[in-house]
């Protein structure tokens, strides 16, 4: 049998292989729902305006309504030689009410059907992980707030930099994912414009009504080009762009707790909820899901590479081609939702080791820029020069084996003959957080007053 949706010029059923190669219906039956939905805005603008019938319009209405529940029911068969969701659905809204399922596609086609259905899906998808984001947000600010005042050591080059407060760390990470937010809230925008009515790529000879359609589906405004509206597929990318890089900021964090779990840093736990057992090694505990979280950012990157090669140098305006966004984007938002909330889950779960972090900041010279800057705002010395004196004053207590507290005073002013006992005040870890006040530092108090900041923000 010739295909029945456009089987009209054709004398031969396609190749086997060539079933194989165009059928999406394995996956684009995610869009069932926004399929629908379009279909029923399509439907009822065509009874408004008069280019169906009232009575056509409410058959329609009542067999796609029937439709939307066999599939939700899963009582729905799925057909590989009707190619995709458009037609499957189509083609058993004709079983149920007959003919009149053919008025459904009067003045539109699968071009701006296909686009509808993704961006009303990306929409919801987008309007879920902002929901989530927040989640996670709200999760490290709780963290924050009850450590605002943790010392632990900060790294640059993963070497100890400076002392700075676990909870300064987890509001690193809020604010990452408030940008990651923005980025998909401008994103949003975007695909929220309505390419029905664009038919096939020139419009329509049909009065149609796209302001109206645009209503019932929710769009702000219909796309203004007939071309674009069904060619366009920078929505997608920019959807995946803001998904890639909340993917490797989520990666990043996994890498910092999968450190941070391990033996050599012990700066948390995770209970048994996150981690799983070594079938030969009983002493291990493995933060499998912080390593899945760093490891699935590769495919949120790979769906915006994919989504960008399978785009560039397409002519306008529909090409076969873009059937090959869905996969992708399917998959990296899939992906991106389950990371965010098994991350969520983890920074919920996890619980830093006051202790073991207050004695890595006392390691490794943390507070060597605190008596740099001792030596500058005391004694009037230039930056340069009290970097260099306290190079000088590192190696001599690394000889001796002792942290810079630890060398006394002579041993201080053979190396700069105007420290005096009053150095000894910055050399604390303590004193290193309490000091750096300024914007955006570290403090305790600046920590603290952040973490309620965005607590209440989030709400
Ligand atoms: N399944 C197709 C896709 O996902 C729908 C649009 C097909 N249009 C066409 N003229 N063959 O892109």
């Amino acid at each position: 049998m010739t295909n029945r949706m456009w089987g009209g010029r054709f004398a031969e059923t396609p190749s086997e292989i060539m079933e194989e190669v165009n059928t999406s219906i394995d996956f684009d039956k995610r869009l069932f729902a926004e399929d629908i939905a379009g279909s029923k805005a399509h439907c009822k603008m065509l009874a408004a305006t008069g280019i169906i019938s009232a009575d056509d319009a409410a058959e329609i209405r009542r067999g796609l309504e029937q439709v939307q529940s066999e599939i939700a029911a899963g009582e729905f068969t799925f057909s590989r030689s009707l190619e995709d969701i458009h037609m499957n659905v189509e083609s058993r809204l004709a079983e149920i009410i007959g003919p009149t399922a053919g008025r459904l596609h009067t003045a539109r086609s699968r071009n701006d059907q296909v686009a509808t259905d993704l961006r009303l899906y990306v929409r919801g998808v987008i309007d879920h992980l902002d929901e989530q984001l927040k989640g996670l947000q709200r999760a490290l600010a709780r963290q924050a707030k009850a450590h605002a005042d943790a010392i632990m050591p900060g790294f640059t080059h993963l070497q100890t930099a400076q002392p700075v407060t676990f909870g300064h760390h987890c509001l690193a990470y809020v604010e990452m994912l408030g940008r990651d937010r923005e980025r998909f809230a401008g994103a949003r925008k975007r695909v929220n414009e309505n390419p029905l009515g664009a038919a096939a790529l020139a419009g329509t000879s049909f009065p149609i009504d796209r302001e109206m359609t645009s209503r019932e589906l929710g769009f702000a405004s219909p796309m203004r080009n007939s071309l674009d509206a069904v060619s366009a597929r920078d929505f997608a990318i920019e959807t995946m762009a803001a998904a890639a890089i909340c993917a490797v900021h989520l990666s990043r964090f996994a890498e910092e707790l999968v450190l941070w779990t391990s033996a050599q840093f012990r700066f948390i736990k995770l209970s048994d909820r996150f981690t799983t057992g070594s079938s030969i090694m009983p002493q291990k505990r493995n933060p499998d899901a912080a390593e899945l979280v760093r490891g699935k950012a590769g495919r949120v990157i790979g769906a915006l590479v994919t989504l960008m090669v399978m785009m560039k140098g397409l002519p306008l305006a529909y090409g076969k081609d873009m059937q090959e966004d869905k996969e992708p984007v399917f998959d990296a938002l899939d992906t991106l939702s389950l990371t965010v909330a098994a991350t969520t889950g983890m920074v919920e779960d996890l619980q830093p080791d006051r202790d073991a972090l207050r004695a890595a900041a006392d390691s490794g010279f943390a507070t060597a820029t605190d008596l740099a800057d001792w030596l500058v705002r005391v004694l009037g010395l230039p930056f340069r020069a009290a970097h260099h004196v306290t190079g000088a004053l590192v190696a001599k207590a690394e000889a001796k084996g002792v942290d810079l507290a630890g060398l006394d005073l002579g041993e201080m002013q053979a190396v700069e003959a105007g420290i005096t006992e009053d150095v000894y005040s910055v050399l604390t870890v303590e004193a290193s957080v309490r000091s750096r006040r300024s914007l955006g530092g570290t403090a305790p108090e600046n920590v603290a007053a952040e973490a309620a900041r965005w607590l209440k923000l989030l709400g």
